[in-house]
This record gives structure tokens, C-alpha cells and sequence, in this order.
């Protein structure tokens, strides 16, 4: 019997090359699918969040419960249960899914700090991905690779954003978090995701440029990555940079790598404060933005960082002046829909 170290090597190389760097195609039709990220507390205590996502979403994405800090309480351990909760949920639906996140510096559990060297970061790191990856193989078939890798503020930080991944292993953990999940599932589309992507100041131009150098490298070293995620965490106070977009999604179509949106919000505090101006406000910028991402090729996937205006992380982060609620979401706090939801029907209807 062949010794299993050896079959296992053998498999990861079959993987390998298996692994067609072309974007594999994830999606049946071409037409746009729309979804939202739920979060856990919502999900189990809310039925109305449930009815929302069961009426209006194709895929569900388990919004934190696939974070480092989630899957592993333990450096032995993986705990799965709350994410199958989610992803079983969206099955028995007839609903797509999708994965965030492998690899990124933030929600690490405690115990990651005890990572201490380059080795251990590298076999920490590939016994991650391979775990969660090979257990979802076939299940879920878009992953969110690698988040924010490249630093806030490239000209002043340097290219690539400090956290443990970069100081242990520098920015070849990219390289090793993509090989890993092409390994370990050669089918995934695989996706590089990072947030300010999508306005004309020189240092999101920056930003999209370490994004088409960082994919140049890993094609050239032949590991796979299919798609980009803009986060989407939209400003709505700065335009939507159209050209930018254009010349960008146009230079990564030639790369073969698609662009798809995967944590959409409007961030509104300095919007009017009634509402059906601010929502109508908030429901332009997010055409503007889908048109101009939909210019090299049609969207094929449009995720929202939540569902409902009842719950959402934009109040943690970037509160009213005038201390009104935010309205980041497609639905309202009463989960009617707003504008955007009639702007992310459009799009998902047309042919
Ligand atoms: C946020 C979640 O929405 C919160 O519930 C959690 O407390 C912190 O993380 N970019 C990302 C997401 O890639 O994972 C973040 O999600 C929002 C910013």
C-alpha cells in the first residue's frame, strides 16, 4: 500500500495543477446573484432576519463565524457549529454561500499570539486553510482568501499592512494562503479582498495598484487567484471614482480575474438627515458604483454586510453627527426595502 505522506504529496500536486488559473465558473447563469452576510446573534434570535434573507438573498454568508477567531477556540481545536448553522441554513434554502475569511491579521483568538516563529507561522498558517478548506470542499465555493493585506496608506505605511502573518512570514503568507486553499479545494474561486478600492484620491489609485501588482506576482508564480472582492464599505460623501474603476476592473478582465462585491454598505453620517433623501442619496451611490464596476464585464456577484438597518457594524464605527440612526442597508429597521434594494433588484434582473 502506498504510504499515506506520500499519496497525500501526490495529491497536493494533482491539486495543483489542477487548478486552472482562469476564474472557474462559480455561478450557473450569468445573471448577478445578490446576498447578504448574516451575523450569528441575528440569525438564531431574530425571525424576521431569517424571513429577510430566506426572501430576498441567492447566496448567505456566514458574517464572522469562518474568522480564525471563531473556527479555532484552541490551537488543537476547530469548531465548526456555528458556521454549518449558517451554511446549512442557506442549503436547506437553496441558497448559495460564500467564505470569509483564511487569512487575515484581525479576529485572531488569543492563543495566535503564541505563534512565534516563521516556521510555525507557515505550518499554522497551511494547517488552517487545509483544514478549512478541504472540510468545505464542494460546499462552499467561493473563498475570501486573503483580507487587507495591503496597508491603509501605502505610501506612508509601506505596501503591506502590519499584523503577525506579515511580520512572521512577510508578504509571502499571501502566496502561501492561496497555494493552500488551491490545494485544498481546486475548484474554489479564490479572492483577494480589501476595502477602499473605489474612490479617485491618490491613495486609493495606490491601492489599486499594489492590488494588479499583487496579482501580476502571484500569476507569475503560477498560484491561482480568480477574483477580486471590493469590500464596498462606500463613503457617501466621496464620488465614486467611475474612470478609476473602469481602467481597473479593465486591467485585472485582462488578467482574467474578476471583480465581484462582497461587504456592500453606505456609510452615511454625512448625509441629510431625513430619510427619504439620505435613502435615495445612499441608493445613487451604490448605482453609481455597480454601473462603474459593471463596465469590462457584468457583475456576477453583489454581497451586502447585512440585510437590515437593525443590524449593522457602520453605528460601531461612524456615528451621525446628529446622532440619528445610520442607514447603511438595503432594508430599513422594519425590513422594508429602501431604495437600494430596488437599485440591487435592477441589477440582479437584468439579463
Ligand atoms: C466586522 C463584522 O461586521 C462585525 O460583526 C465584527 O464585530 C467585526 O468585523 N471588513 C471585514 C469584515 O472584512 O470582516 C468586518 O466585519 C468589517 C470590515
Amino acid at each position: 500500500m502506498m504510504p499515506t505522506a506520500l499519496l497525500s504529496r501526490r495529491e497536493a500536486i494533482a491539486a495543483i495543477a489542477a487548478a486552472s488559473l482562469a476564474a472557474p465558473a462559480m455561478a450557473q447563469s450569468k445573471r448577478l446573484h445578490y446576498g447578504a452576510a448574516a451575523m450569528k446573534e441575528n440569525f438564531l434570535e431574530d425571525a424576521r432576519y431569517r424571513e429577510a434573507l430566506i426572501k430576498y438573498c441567492d447566496v448567505i454568508v456566514p458574517m464572522n463565524d469562518l474568522k480564525w477567531e471563531a473556527l479555532r477556540p484552541t490551537r488543537e481545536t476547530f469548531a465548526f457549529e456555528d458556521a454549518d448553522r449558517i451554511l446549512n441554513f442557506a442549503k436547506e434554502h437553496g441558497k448559495g454561500v460564500r467564505g470569509h475569511a483564511l487569512c487575515w491579521y484581525e479576529a485572531l483568538p488569543a492563543w495566535a499570539k503564541t505563534i512565534a516563529s516563521k516556521a510555525e507561522a507557515e505550518k499554522e498558517l497551511r494547517r488552517h486553510i487545509e483544514t478549512v478548506v478541504t472540510r468545505y470542499r464542494g460546499q462552499i465555493p467561493s473563498w475570501d482568501v486573503v483580507n487587507e493585506a495591503i496597508a491603509h496608506d501605502p505610501a506612508s505605511q509601506g505596501i503591506w499592512r502590519d499584523g503577525l502573518w506579515q511580520r512572521l512570514l512577510g508578504s509571502e503568507h499571501i502566496d502561501i494562503a492561496f497555494a493552500a486553499a488551491a490545494a485544498a479545494d481546486p475548484k474554489a474561486e479564490l479572492v483577494y479582498n480589501d476595502y477602499d478600492l473605489e474612490n479617485g484620491d491618490g491613495r486609493q489609485q495606490r491601492r489599486r495598484q499594489h492590488v494588479l501588482d499583487l496579482v501580476r506576482h502571484l500569476q507569475k508564480r503560477k498560484i491561482p487567484i480568480h477574483a477580486i472582492g471590493f469590500q464596498a464599505h462606500l463613503y457617501a460623501e466621496r464620488a465614486i471614482d467611475a474612470d478609476g474603476i473602469a481602467t481597473f476592473v479593465t486591467e485585472l478582465k485582462k488578467l482574467g480575474v474578476k471583480a465581484i462585491v462582497t461587504e456592500l454598505d453606505v456609510i452615511d453620517w454625512r448625509l441629510p438627515g431625513l430619510n427619504p433623501e439620505r435613502d435615495a442619496a445612499s441608493a445613487r451611490h451604490v448605482r453609481d458604483f455597480l454601473s462603474a464596476l459593471s463596465v469590462a464585464a457584468p457583475l456576477e456577484t453583489v454581497i451586502t454586510w447585512g440585510i437590515t438597518d437593525r443590524y449593522s457594524w457602520i453605528p460601531e464605527h461612524f456615528k451621525r453627527p446628529d446622532r440619528l440612526p445610520n442607514r447603511p442597508l438595503p432594508l430599513d429597521r422594519d425590513y422594508k426595502p429602501k431604495p437600494m434594494m430596488q437599485v440591487l433588484q435592477e441589477f440582479r434582473n437584468r439579463a
